[in-house]
């Protein structure tokens, strides 16, 4: 008997000794922390919106080996249930949220761990230079799950992070705009290695809870697509960010005396431009070197083609007619969540 207990510990030890040394170290510790941070959280079945328990298990399996000294920004975390799991694996913790209530909420489930700091910020419209000093390594993306909301967090967190090295996304079994967004990057090679999380992991379906948009009815439906993603940053670059497509943008004439908006643009992939009142039109990405030059044909406009500089985040642009005889631009294009915002900030000081 004494010889099998000798025998065990031998093996026990020497499977350690075989593990990296960190892993021998902090890992098993870290499934350890998560593990007890995962049953003080509701499942997916009780509380929908927030991860399984299957998938923060498979996060933890997946980076507690490696994430003992990084930093993991979270975007969206409703009531922090897997900021704590996050929390108990990573060195440091930014999580994000529009949402004051779900911000006090996630404080309160959290309150005692020391490595989690809130952010009061709107991912599409606020600037994401509040956040980018610090070295991310890993973003969760699980804020809005519409393509336009996903694709900007995605293209957001792989310019403005140099050191990112993983992406993880949620909800990506049942969202049709996490889905895309991860196919496109997984197809030009940014994102490599993508692998299933949580539910339908294996590729067996899952119940999830679906609602009608028009109507705002709830009802179950089923999928085989895996409840999220985690994929490894590839070689390839972003290219152009086009995170301005299927956009709403205000045109407002230069110089900005009156801030009363002359017409609108919708910028579409296949390069057609929609606009009121000038009817439709063409955008081409213009030969420069800087990828922030476009051709604009839109004739009822301008009679000869239109140049758009946009901003370095896609949300704002001037136009200037090729021929003019000065090069003063002659209209400026901004997004529309950026016109309404600072209503909607204001607005939300009523009810403080
Ligand atoms: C699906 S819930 C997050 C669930 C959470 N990660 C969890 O696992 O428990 C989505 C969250 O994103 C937040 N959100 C939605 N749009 C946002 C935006 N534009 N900027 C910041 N947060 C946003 C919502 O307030 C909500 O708390």
């Amino acid at each position: 008997m004494r010889r099998m207990c000798y025998m065990f510990h031998l093996l026990l030890l020497l499977q350690l000794c075989a593990l990296p040394y960190t892993w021998a170290r902090e890992g098993s510790a870290c499934l350890m922390d998560a593990e007890s941070e995962i049953k003080r959280a509701p499942d997916k079945a009780e509380m929908f919106v927030t991860t399984s328990h299957v998938f923060k298990r498979h996060l933890a399996q997946y980076f507690c080996a490696i994430s003992g000294n990084l930093t993991v920004l979270e975007l969206g975390i409703y009531h922090g249930h897997t900021t704590a799991v996050l929390a108990a694996m990573f060195r440091r913790v930014i999580s994000v949220d529009v949402e004051k209530t779900y911000l006090d909420a996630a404080a309160a489930h959290t309150n005692g761990l020391t490595n989690v700091v809130f952010l009061r910020l709107n991912l599409m419209v606020d600037d994401w230079q509040a956040f980018t000093s610090n070295s991310v390594d890993v973003v969760v993306i699980d804020a809005n799950h519409k393509y336009e909301y996903v694709r900007a967090d995605a293209h957001n967190a792989l310019r403005y992070f140099p050191s990112l090295k993983f992406l993880v996304f949620d909800d990506f079994g049942h969202e049709k705009g996490v889905q895309e967004t991860v196919s496109e990057l997984e197809d030009v090679g940014v994102l490599v290695e993508c692998q299933g999380l949580g539910q339908g992991w294996d590729g067996s379906a899952w119940k999830f809870l679906d609602w009608d948009e028009r109507t705002g009815k709830t009802f179950w439906s089923w999928t085989n697509k895996s409840e999220g993603r985690v994929c490894k940053r590839g070689e390839a670059a972003l290219g152009m960010d086009k995170t301005f497509l299927n956009q709403r943008f205000y045109i407002y004439r230069q110089p900005l005396s009156q801030l009363c908006s002359v017409g609108l643009f919708r910028f579409l992939p296949d390069g057609r431009l929609l606009s009121s009142p000038w009817g439709s039109g063409e955008w081409t990405i213009s030969q420069t070197s800087q990828d922030r030059y476009a051709l604009l044909q839109l004739p009822e406009m301008s009679p000869s083609p239109v140049e758009i500089f946009f901003n370095s985040r896609r949300t704002a642009f001037v136009l200037s007619e090729l021929d003019a005889p000065t090069s003063r631009s002659e209209w400026f294009g901004i997004r529309d969540d950026l016109v309404h915002q600072p209503f909607e900030v204001a607005g939300n000081h009523f009810h403080d």
